[in-house]
């Protein structure tokens, strides 16, 4: 089978597929699938110098930053477990963010001693939006899907030491702080693992 012919298959069989992920509703925010449409949005914040300063090697270039949206909301309509979540505000449907619950392996935890196959809780917010407390409170709702529908004994995330706003938000979120991990980001950065255990997360 030639390539042409192999896309042309693959595109047939999954024209119909809809996202299906769960929309979470907060008192201020509505978290729902990055959807065609998103890409302008979600290539800004990845082109954005203040929210990138902490990750990976900084802002992407306008090209890059485009290309990775559009990959992000093609695979949005096939992913359900392990997703990412537009962040927008109920009173007027302003995107303000995105969280993500991704797959993350190879992690060696030191406190568990052991290599960790977590699921690892991302997130980015616009600049305008900091400072309101909007991380946490959709972080929360992402959370709660992932302990009470998906039944995860535990969530990773991993912040640069010198990220003190990422760090503050998992605090708050009652993630613990790890021995030191070995996980250096595409930047060469070493990054502070934390983890959230069901059980925290429900007392
Ligand atoms: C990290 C981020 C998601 C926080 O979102 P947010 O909605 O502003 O979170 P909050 O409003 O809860 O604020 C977080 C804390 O940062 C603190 N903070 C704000 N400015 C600060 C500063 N200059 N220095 C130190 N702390 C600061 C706030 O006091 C707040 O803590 P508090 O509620 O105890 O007062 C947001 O800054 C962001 O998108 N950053 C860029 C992307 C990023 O770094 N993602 C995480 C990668 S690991």
């Amino acid at each position: 089978m030639n390539d042409s012919k192999r896309n042309e298959i693959v595109r047939s069989d999954f024209d119909d597929f809809t996202p299906v992920a769960p929309t979470f509703v907060t008192p201020r925010l509505r978290l729902r699938t990055a959807q065609p449409g998103d890409e302008n949005f979600l290539a800004a914040l990845d082109g954005d110098a203040d929210v990138m300063q902490y990750i990976h090697s900084g802002p992407r270039s306008p090209k890059a930053a485009m290309k990775s949206a559009k990959n992000e909301i093609e695979m949005a309509r096939f992913r359900w477990h392990f997703h990412k979540w537009i962040v927008e505000l109920r009173e007027n449907g302003t995107q303000i963010g995105w969280v993500e619950l991704s797959k993350f392996r190879g992690v060696f935890d030191r406190n568990a001693d052991r290599i960790s196959d977590d699921v690892n809780l991302g997130y980015e917010f616009s600049k305008a939006y900091w400072g309101q407390g909007f991380a946490p409170e959709a972080a929360g709702a992402v959370l709660d899907h992932a302990f009470n529908e998906l039944e995860l004994e535990r969530v990773v995330a991993f912040a640069r030491k010198d990220n003190v706003r990422s760090t503050r938000v998992l605090e708050k979120l009652r993630f613990r702080q790890r021995a030191a991990s070995r996980y250096r980001d595409a930047g060469g950065h070493v990054c502070e693992l934390f983890a959230l255990s069901a059980e925290d997360w429900r007392s």
